[in-house]
């Protein structure tokens, strides 16, 4: 992540300037290593393998890309939540964690037809986790089964998987065109889902409002902010041994770390460079956002939580295709006692009543393209 609000803060302390001066713009780029992932598997990889080198790209919270895969049984896949990557504090539950399953099994869907296979998803077929834990761990979240089937047809939002992205910027100041809003409203919808798109000043405006004071909540909370800072990885040599998270990386966090202006204790710590560096780039994405949708399910089950994720990513393929930037901002979505009267005026404001769930929240808009988001290496995530 290249945090432009970070520069608005220091831009005063004469650190980029040093940077620059001695040449050192080019160090700290992200390292290749934690990227790779995004040139595609190998094509000479066995089938299931290949298919989990597409999956393991999905849009998934805070990066933790919480996901196991056992290929111990032939043309089958089972998936199991990672117990070590769940989010205690910002997602109590699991239910983004479920999320970022259901994005995962789409792209691994996805990625089967074009190899050729068609794929029976069971979702939680040794039983549905109960919804108010986050023992989501020991019991498989999907069962794959493979066929070969020369007639399935490719899913034409294959070709969009290497260039998703979750583009975390300021947006342009403007509103979708009404093709682009369409394009958005034409997502095919699950069983039990709907989704909604603000494109006007008066309505975003409110939704705005509802953003930022969820953020700030979030890092006012130091437990919740202390969570995301833990997941932080600073500079290219972090990221290189930890490819998951939320990267900074490039000259200006190079310095700022070298200087000892930015480390995890120094994030936390309101009053800091490195903490007012965070409030200030949130503030500018809030700012930036002049387009906003919401994806909502009719029930919260683990089964609702998981079949969002794969419309939510199939949204984000079709937005790449058109050229919309898009980026969930979930922090008013969670679950933690702090955050529970601004979430209840969001519902209302939404017109939202229980049981039904804003599963997804995200803005919108037009933004040049970001760079890719670290990866762990698909072996990583095969159960021995
Ligand atoms: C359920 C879910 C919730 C997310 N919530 C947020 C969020 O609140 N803020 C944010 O910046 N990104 C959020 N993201 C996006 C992830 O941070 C992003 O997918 C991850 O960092 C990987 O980056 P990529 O999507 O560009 O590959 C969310 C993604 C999912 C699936």
């Amino acid at each position: 992540m290249d945090r432009r609000g970070f520069i608005k803060t220091i831009g005063g302390s004469g650190l980029v300037i040093a940077a620059s001066g001695l040449s050192l713009t080019g160090c700290d780029q992200m390292p290749q290593s934690a990227v790779a992932p995004w040139d595609g598997p190998a094509p000479t990889l066995p089938d299931r393998e290949w298919m989990l080198g597409y999956a393991i790209l999905a849009p998934n919270p805070h990066n933790r890309q919480p996901w196991l895969a056992d290929l111990s049984k032939a043309n089958e896949i089972t998936l199991f939540a990672d117990p070590e990557r769940l989010l205690p504090h910002t997602d109590p539950f699991g239910r983004q964690i479920l999320i970022g399953h259901g994005t995962f099994l789409e792209l691994l869907d996805i990625a089967a037809r074009e190899r050729g296979y068609r794929t029976e998803i069971i979702l939680f077929p040794d039983g549905e986790p109960a919804g108010d834990s986050l023992e989501i761990g020991d019991k498989p979240v999907a069962r794959i089964q493979l066929e070969k089937d020369a007639a399935i047809p490719s899913d034409p939002l294959f070709k969009d998987i290497l260039t998703r992205r979750s583009n975390k910027e300021s947006y342009q100041e403007a509103y979708l065109t009404a093709t682009d809003k369409e394009i958005i409203q034409s997502l095919p919808l699950l069983s039990g889902q709907r989704s909604g798109v603000a494109t006007s000043e008066a309505d975003v405006s409110p939704l705005r409002e509802f953003a930022r004071i969820a953020v700030l909540k979030e890092i006012e909370t130091p437990r919740t902010l202390l969570e995301s800072v833990e997941l932080t990885r600073i500079g290219a040599d972090e990221i290189a041994q930890n490819p998951d998270g939320i990267d900074l990386h490039g000259p200006l966090f190079w310095w700022l770390k070298r200087f000892g202006l930015m480390s995890h204790e120094k994030a936390i710590t309101p009053g800091t460079i490195a903490y007012q560096g965070g409030v200030d780039y949130a503030m500018g994405w809030v700012d930036g956002t002049y387009n906003m949708g919401w994806l909502v399910t009719s029930d919260n089950s683990r089964s609702a939580q998981v079949n969002a994720g794969r419309s939510y990513v199939r949204l984000n393929l079709m937005a790449t295709n058109a050229g919309i930037a898009i980026h969930p901002v979930s922090q008013v979505l969670q679950e933690y006692p702090e955050m529970h009267d601004i979430q209840t005026a969001f519902l209302e404001h939404l017109g939202i009543k229980t049981p039904e769930t804003v599963q997804m929240f995200y803005r919108l808009g037009y933004q040049s393209d970001v760079s890719p988001s670290p990866r762990r290496r698909m072996p990583d995530i095969v159960m021995s």
